[in-house]
């Protein structure tokens, strides 16, 4: 609910555990008066503080008394006038000045959420949208917040309006600014590289910056646009956390910076290196939304929050809930080397073990045997494909299989027949050498012939062949940052107008082909963002198929993002990734806590293995409930020691799942106790697997022995209410 209060100018955004209040100061500016928990409506100008002259903190010219934008909470911070804290945004005019501040001119509230202008956004809540004039340059800001009731999540962003009669350029355009009053705080962050993402960090937030980001023109595999503010001692069930993500898949940054006054300033949006925007007077500049989380119950609540507002607000309605294809994916089974033969053997064993889809991934189009080749020539390769892909999708079919493909769009290999045409595509300038990452270059996504090119070719495919399911990989960052369309000065432009044109092509593609299920990838979980998310419903989430390594990347993840976001695939042992073997049983106990999967020829298992892959994909059926609809509580932290839990438990509270692993085996360790989270404490529980009924609160505060395990041994452990 949004309320504005005129008497003491106040606006009062509520969600469902959560408040913000903003009061517009007398001489108009717009300030943060609180975030947080639950307030009445009161009038908080008492709590302004930044009246009190504080030496070296300069004044502005129009207000009566003491005040200065160096202390004030501001919403969006403008530079040059006082607030030496980092500014929300630069805009250059053509004598070279910069200085902006921001004041209140108008607001207003609506149902519904902002439109982006092809960028990716939430869907439905109410939104206060508040303008602002920059009374330096003429510029005028409109803040929006979108509030949902049954939410904890608030979507910021901010627009930019040349109101001025010349053009002017942006250096810097964040998406919000939030200032919270003094307290002690440490930051959360999920870095890492490819195999190995989203690993939690939490270091305390001391006076100064701390700043995270990419500048590889993608969201990355080594920092996730994600970061969480917890109070100090709060944790996982207990304490008070923020968390800010942004629905954003290019170079971002969010930083988190401590003032001479103890308070703290989040901020961020696209990342301010090597960009720059011209902004022609009349034209608007739209931001990326950040996803601001509010959690009183530790990092617990603030991911489960996060998970609902992904599943009812950003993740495409038409499969969220929908249940997920269980495919087999031919990566790892056969690399490069296939051919119908292998294909369609592996559809035999996949079909009769109950896998509902084949995928066809990296290899099957120009002369593809091996990564130097092909990318952007989007025909089959016969020679190795005889007959192309209809005797491959048409043994899907017999079989009752569907057939998904994939695709990696924004790639041009040296060795192509496209390069050969167009070497101008590529990113960077044709006359100079350019750096390779994968023996690749990225295709210049921000000119219209080059994404029409490409939707063209993927339009063929999809419309010539029956296929229910579509890959959109992504295996390279940027380099170089020069598109030959754009003109000098606005080279700046070329990162976000990259995204830009992925983004649009993604939504072309989409509309023209409703029914086609897409899942994202980038080299794994490189672009496992808020942005990608309102295209996919899942993500690949990293290449790592380790049991152990997925256990954590998965228990990362989900700080930010739901489960069912996450695409979760068994793999064979030794693990390609690692060489590590761990147990059949684990590698599928940790898969099926997200969109279960196989990276595995199911020929070349034994029948043991073959018999689990039934269970297995029984058992995914029966809790695929929980897994989409689900909530999350994690109970056992593989980064802080030798076990991982985790338990997901329906709304109702009737049933849960629990998956643990213990990771080294420890002999005479038989007085561990797993203390389940998350269950009603009055309701009786089965718990099938050890013939046992317990009430809620025995489970949760006496706890079960954890299992004897080997090495990387999993278990799991079905609830179901009793009466
Ligand atoms: C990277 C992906 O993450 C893999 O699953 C696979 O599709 C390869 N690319 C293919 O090149």
């Amino acid at each position: 609910m949004i309320v504005f209060h005129e008497a003491t100018r106040m606006f009062f955004l509520h969600g469902k555990n959560y408040s913000c209040a903003l009061r517009i100061h007398p001489a108009g500016y717009l300030c943060n008066f609180h975030f947080g928990g639950r307030i009445g409506e009161d009038d908080l100008a008492y709590l302004d503080h930044s009246a009190r002259e504080l030496s070296f903190s300069p004044i502005p010219p129009d207000v009566g008394n003491y005040f200065s934008l160096d202390v004030s909470a501001n919403e969006y911070a403008g530079f040059g006038q006082g607030d030496f804290r980092s500014p929300s945004v630069l805009i250059v005019r053509e004598n070279g000045e910069r200085a902006s501040r921001f004041v209140y001119t108008s607001h207003k509230i609506y149902g519904g959420a902002p439109d982006l202008d092809g960028l990716p956004s939430a869907r439905g809540g109410q939104t206060l949208a508040i303008s602002l004039k920059d009374v330096l340059s003429g510029a005028e800001i409109v803040l929006n917040y979108t509030v949902y009731e049954d939410s904890d999540v608030l979507v910021r962003n901010a627009e930019i309006r040349n109101g001025g009669k010349t053009p002017v350029t942006l250096l810097r355009a964040d998406s919000f600014c939030l200032d919270l009053a003094a307290g002690e705080y440490d930051v959360l962050r999920l870095h890492g590289r490819h195999n190995m993402e989203r690993t939690p960090e939490r270091t305390p937030l001391g006076h100064g910056s701390i700043r995270i980001g990419s500048s590889r023109g993608a969201s990355s595999h080594q920092m996730n646009p994600f970061l969480a503010l917890l109070e100090r001692g709060a944790g996982e069930d207990s304490g008070v956390c923020l968390g800010f993500e942004l629905l954003y898949s290019g170079s971002w940054t969010l930083e988190a910076e401590v003032s001479q006054t103890g308070s703290v300033r989040v901020c961020g949006g696209i990342n301010d290196l090597n960009f720059s925007w011209e902004l022609g007077a009349g034209r608007s500049f739209i931001t990326p939304q950040v996803a601001i989380c509010y959690s009183a119950r530790g990092l617990g609540e603030m991911s489960r929050s996060f998970a609902d507002f992904f599943r009812e607000h950003v993740l495409p309605e038409k499969f969220v809930y929908s249940p997920r294809p269980v495919l087999v994916n031919n990566w790892e089974a056969t690399y490069f080397d296939f051919d119908r033969e292998k294909l369609c053997a592996l559809a035999d064993e996949a079909a009769a073990l109950g896998i509902d889809t084949l995928v066809l991934d990296d290899g099957w189009f120009g002369k593809r045997n091996n990564d130097r080749t092909s990318l952007g020539d989007w025909t089959v390769n016969e020679t190795k494909l005889d007959g192309g892909l209809d005797p491959v999708i048409g043994h899907c079919k017999r079989l009752g299989m569907k057939f998904g493909i994939w695709f990696e769009p924004e790639m041009i290999s040296k060795e192509s027949e496209l390069y050969r045409a167009h070497p101008d595509w590529a990113i960077g300038r044709a006359d100079v050498p350019r750096c390779e990452s994968r023996h690749q270059y990225v295709l210049d996504m921000t000119r219209e012939e080059v994404t029409d090119y490409v939707f063209g070719c993927m339009s063929e495919i999809l419309s010539r062949h029956e296929i229910s399911y579509v890959k959109w990989d992504m295996n390279r960052h940027i380099s170089e940052f020069y598109s030959s369309r754009l003109p000098a000065e606005r080279q700046g432009e070329f990162a976000h107008r990259y995204i830009l044109g992925v983004y649009g092509l993604i939504g072309r593609l989409q509309a023209a082909f409703p029914n086609v299920f897409f899942e994202g990838c980038s080299g794994g979980g490189g672009r496992f963002d808020g942005g990608m998310l309102c295209y996919f419903p899942q993500f690949w989430t990293s290449d790592d198929t380790d049991a152990y390594e997925r256990a954590r990347i998965q228990w990362g993840t989900s700080y930010g993002y739901p489960l069912s976001a996450m695409s979760c695939h068994v793999s064979v042992c030794p693990n390609h990734q690692t060489g590590r073997i761990t147990p059949f049983f684990s590698r599928g106990a940790i898969a099926s806590l997200g969109a279960t999967g196989y990276e595995l020829d199911p020929g070349r298992l034994s029948g043991e293995e073959k018999r689990q892959i039934k269970e297995q994909i029984a058992n995914y059926r029966e809790i695929e409930a929980l897994i989409l609809r689900g909530d999350l509580y994690r109970i056992a932290d593989p980064f802080a020691g030798e076990l991982f839990c985790v338990a997901v438990v329906s709304k109702d509270k009737a049933r849960a799942y629990v998956v643990g692993m213990r990771v080294h085996a420890v002999p005479g360790d038989f007085d561990r106790r797993v203390r389940l989270k998350g269950l009603a404490p009055e309701k009786r529980y089965a718990v099938e697997e050890l013939s046992l009924t317990l009430r809620g609160d025995t489970l949760m505060n006496a706890g079960l022995l954890l299992p004897r395990l080997p090495d990387f041994g999993c278990w799991v452990w079905h609830l179901k209410e009793t009466s």
